[in-house]
């Protein structure tokens, strides 16, 4: 297995391309299944798991064409067309590698009347039920049956009369099924306290180029009246918010200047005013955003929620950067429950943190020191390269095969703005 090797202390400077957003792409891809036509998707990342998500849609007779892109490109074009779904069922060894197989339950059910799902089970940042996703498409008339590790669910009459759904915690996956499944309903349906993430406008611009009837985009309200059919398009997936979020930590922790190019300012509000408390300048520019760490940086209080909150997937790079600043803050995590794996890690590399159920108190140090250290999901792997950047002497980050799942090409464009940082074979 991989791993990295990086010798803290370089001060970053230069631009980083920002990729597509993963987040986004992964509910782009299943909109594939709701239309005969062919759906082009622009700007998709590399990734491992956008490669396991294409190897799910051949399973129900997708096929996919991955076009252009040299290998030394970011990004990537796959076009997916679904003339006829060959299958209905997405097996258990398929999903259990992959939580967002969950989001083929929705479009599947929309276009075939059918969907038997297996379920995907617990994962390393908390519980994660799907019983909203689940709420929310009996709610539009959906018959639900849970058998042997499978959601099997049924239109009765081929397709969703429609209804409404009032969410009583905000959920990104949920709002995704739902809003795939109510796009070819026989009738209308509601969604109130849906989630508002920029992905969630990503997924509704993309179902509106494809003929869908939406009104309330980018609100906790939606409405959708359903549609006879969807054509396909060809669409570009928004900028990774998340990646350009944790590429602006690692720079302001080495004291660094980056423009993250491609970055949307508009989509990343409570980073940006994180990152501003902690004193690292940030300005949006024509070609994406500029971050500068130029004084030291300070203690604040974060607290993560749904949009336009601070993203949960901020919560453990944000973290990192906070082991350096003068004094001492807060971090409350309210989405996930056991959302702290990298606490221990951070501490090995002699971080001062004390964690008390969701609440994490975190006391600036001087320096931090290269450790062998590794992490059990992705956002918490980051965090570790972003602390061992500023760390003295080197660090070996482990089971990087988490990275891959959500970072193109990490190591490469840490090396383009000056990090010292090599992947190996672990032997
Ligand atoms: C969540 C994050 C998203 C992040 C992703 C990966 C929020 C609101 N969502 O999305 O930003 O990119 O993880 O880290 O910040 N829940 C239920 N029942 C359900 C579904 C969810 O109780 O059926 C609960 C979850 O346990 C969680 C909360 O609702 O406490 C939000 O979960 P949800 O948004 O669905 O999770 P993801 O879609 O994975």
């Amino acid at each position: 297995m991989d791993k990295l090797i990086i010798r803290g202390g370089n001060r970053l400077s230069g631009t980083i391309p920002i990729s597509g957003a993963k987040n986004s792409a992964l509910t782009l891809i299943p909109c594939a299944l709701l239309t005969e036509e062919p759906l082009t998707l622009r700007n998709l990342p590399r990734l491992a798991d956008i490669d396991g998500f294409q190897h799910l849609m051949n399973q129900f007779g997708v096929t996919t064409v991955i076009q252009g892109g040299r290998p030394e490109d970011f990004g990537r074009v796959m076009s997916l067309e679904a003339p006829r779904i060959t299958s209905n069922v997405a097996p258990y060894d398929l999903v259990r590698r992959m939580r967002a197989s969950i989001l083929v339950l929705g479009p599947l059910l929309a276009r075939t009347g059918e969907a038997t799902v297996s379920m995907p089970g617990g994962c390393a940042i908390g519980n994660r039920p799907i019983d909203l996703h689940l709420k929310a498409l009996e709610a539009f008339g959906a018959q639900i049956e849970l058998t042997a590790g499978y959601v099997k669910a049924v239109a009765p009459g081929g397709s969703l009369p429609g209804g409404s759904y009032d969410f009583p915690v905000v959920s990104v996956g949920a709002t995704e099924n739902a809003l795939m499944a109510a796009v070819l309903a026989a009738g209308t349906c509601r969604l109130s306290n849906a989630a508002r993430e920029p992905e969630i406008v990503d997924l509704c611009n993309l179902l509106v180029a494809m003929g869908a009837e939406i009104e309330g985009i980018g609100s906790g309200d939606l409405t959708i009246h359903g549609v006879k059919r969807l054509h396909g398009a060809t669409y570009r997936v928004m900028a990774d918010r998340i990646e350009a979020g944790s590429y602006a930590c690692a720079a302001a922790i080495t004291g660094g200047e980056v423009l993250l190019e491609g970055a949307r300012v508009e989509d990343m509000g409570a980073t940006v005013d994180a990152l501003t408390a902690i004193g690292v300048a940030v300005e949006a520019e024509k070609r994406g955003l500029r971050v500068a760490a130029n004084g030291p940086l300070r203690a604040t209080d974060l607290t993560t929620a749904p949009y336009p909150g601070l993203a949960t997937d901020m919560q453990a790079q944000l973290m990192s950067l906070l082991t350096r600043a003068r004094g001492t803050s807060v971090l409350t995590e309210t989405i996930f429950e056991n959302r702290y794996m990298h606490v221990p890690e951070l501490a090995r590399m002699g971080a001062d943190i004390a964690v008390s159920g969701r609440t994490a108190t975190v006391t600036g140090v001087e320096r931090l020191t290269g450790a062998a250290v590794m992490a059990t999901d992705l956002r918490a792997s980051m965090s570790l390269i972003i602390a061992a950047l500023a760390a003295d002497g080197e660090s070996e980050v482990r089971r990087i095969y988490h990275l891959d799942r959500g970072y193109e090409r990490l190591e490469e464009k840490l090396q383009l703005v000056g990090a010292d940082i090599q992947r190996v074979g672990d032997d």
